[in-house]
Parts: C-alpha cells; sequence; structure tokens
C-alpha cells in the first residue's frame, strides 16, 4: 500500500507523471480536476455547481472536493493510490489524513514538481491549442490558477513537511527524466 500525492502548480506535470507511476507501480490515479472535468461534461448537478470555479481558475470548495475523494476511496481502497491535485488546501489535507487514518491507512509521500512559471504557462498554452480544457485557453485564467496555487495551495507543503512525508524534484527536463526522479523518491519510501 502506497500512497502518493503528486504536487505542484498547473502544468507541472502532475497528471503526465500519475498516469506513468501508476501503471509501474500498479496503483490507481484520481484526479480531482479529471473528476470535476468529467462531472461537467455530464451535466450533472454536482458538475454544473462547479462549472464556474474552473472556469475562472479558482478552486472548487473543499467540502465538495473531500466527498468526492471519500466516494472514490469506498471503492478503491484495496491497493494505493497516485494523488494528484488534491489535497490542495490545508483543510482538505487535514480531513484526507483522518479518511485515510479511519481506513488504517496514511500518506506516504508528498512529491512536489518544481516548474519555474513561465515553463508553466508555455506548457499550457499549448496544451490548451486542443485540450478543450476551458481553463487552458485564456493566458489570463492561466496565471490565475497559478496565483490561486501560490496563495492557497502551496501551503500544504507545511503540511507534510511536519509530517517528514515531503519531496522535491525538478520538474524540468524530459518525461523520461521527471519520471526517473520521482521513481528515485518512491522508491525510497517503500
Ligand atoms: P487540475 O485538473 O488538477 O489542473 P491543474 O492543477 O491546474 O494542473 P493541470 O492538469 O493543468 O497540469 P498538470 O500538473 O496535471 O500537468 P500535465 O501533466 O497536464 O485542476 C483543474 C481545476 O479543478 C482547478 O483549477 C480547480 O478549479 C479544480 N480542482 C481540482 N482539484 C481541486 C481540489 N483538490 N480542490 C479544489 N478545486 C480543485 O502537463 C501539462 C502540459 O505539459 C501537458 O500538455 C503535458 O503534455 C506537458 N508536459 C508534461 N510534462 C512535461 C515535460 N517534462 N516537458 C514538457 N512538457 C511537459
Ligand atoms: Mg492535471
Amino acid at each position: 500500500m502506497l500512497n502518493i500525492i503528486l504536487f505542484g502548480a498547473p502544468g507541472c506535470g502532475k497528471g503526465t507523471q500519475a498516469a506513468r507511476l501508476a501503471e509501474h507501480y500498479d496503483l490507481y490515479h484520481i484526479s480531482t480536476g479529471e473528476v470535476i472535468r468529467s462531472e461537467i461534461a455530464r451535466g450533472t448537478e454536482l458538475g454544473r455547481s462547479m462549472e464556474g470555479y474552473i472556469s475562472r481558475g479558482e478552486l472548487a470548495p473543499d467540502s465538495i472536493v473531500v466527498e468526492m475523494v471519500r466516494d472514490y476511496m469506498r471503492t478503491h481502497a484495496d491497493k494505493g493510490c497516485i494523488f494528484d491535485g488534491f489535497p490542495r488546501t490545508t483543510a482538505q489535507a487535514e480531513i484526507f489524513d483522518k479518511m485515510l487514518a479511519e481506513i488504517n491507512s496514511e500518506v506516504d509521500a508528498m512529491i512536489f514538481m518544481d516548474v519555474p512559471e513561465e515553463e508553466l504557462v508555455k506548457r499550457i498554452l499549448l496544451r490548451g491549442k486542443d485540450s478543450g480544457r476551458k481553463d487552458d485557453a485564456s493566458e489570463d485564467v492561466i496565471r490565475n490558477r497559478i496565483e490561486v496555487y501560490r496563495q492557497q495551495t502551496a501551503i500544504v507543503a507545511d503540511h507534510y513537511t511536519k509530517q517528514g512525508k515531503y519531496s522535491e524534484i525538478n520538474g524540468l527536463g524530459t518525461m523520461d527524466e521527471v519520471f526517473e526522479r520521482l521513481c528515485n523518491v518512491i522508491d525510497q519510501k517503500r
């Protein structure tokens, strides 16, 4: 059982690497952003309630996101998981820790992927050409997402630093190079 949080600003490569790591270590992969986008695409009530936050590049309410993860864990607790884009506030992290403790589990590592802002914007603008993601379409929204990350999310690193679970890697370089750095951290935790 291995629960890994991939952490970092929008565009740092969380989704790309989470998918590869999940396959390599036989873990589940949950992206809260993907779950929200799929609710929106299916036109559910939950999706409609979150559309505004996503398109402005703001965080969805903690209570909703936490319940989405709780729901996921009901059917995905038999092996570990890569958490991509969650937890994103200290409140989410506190509830998440309790949620895992209730099923005799815990976070094993949070790994921060360090990428400079200009590279983040460049990557997201490039993807935005065909991703169809509303929050990729304008540079203003992209910069707002990065600002929201700085203001509300970056602090979550302190929460896991206090628990001795925080590591950092350089998120620049090829996808293979970044993958190898992440594996080096994870292999030390196993
Ligand atoms: P979310 O879907 O989590 O988006 P994000 O954090 O903004 O990050 P991205 O998905 O854009 O980037 P990524 O880090 O996954 O990088 P990727 O691998 O795609 O969240 C979206 C929204 O949902 C939030 O704004 C919020 O509204 C809401 N939300 C989600 N979770 C929430 C939560 N917990 N609480 C509240 N609200 C929440 O890579 C980016 C691009 O770069 C890709 O095109 C990729 O191909 C490319 N790339 C990857 N690696 C490299 C590399 N090494 N070199 C060059 N290019 C690369
Ligand atoms: Mg992503």
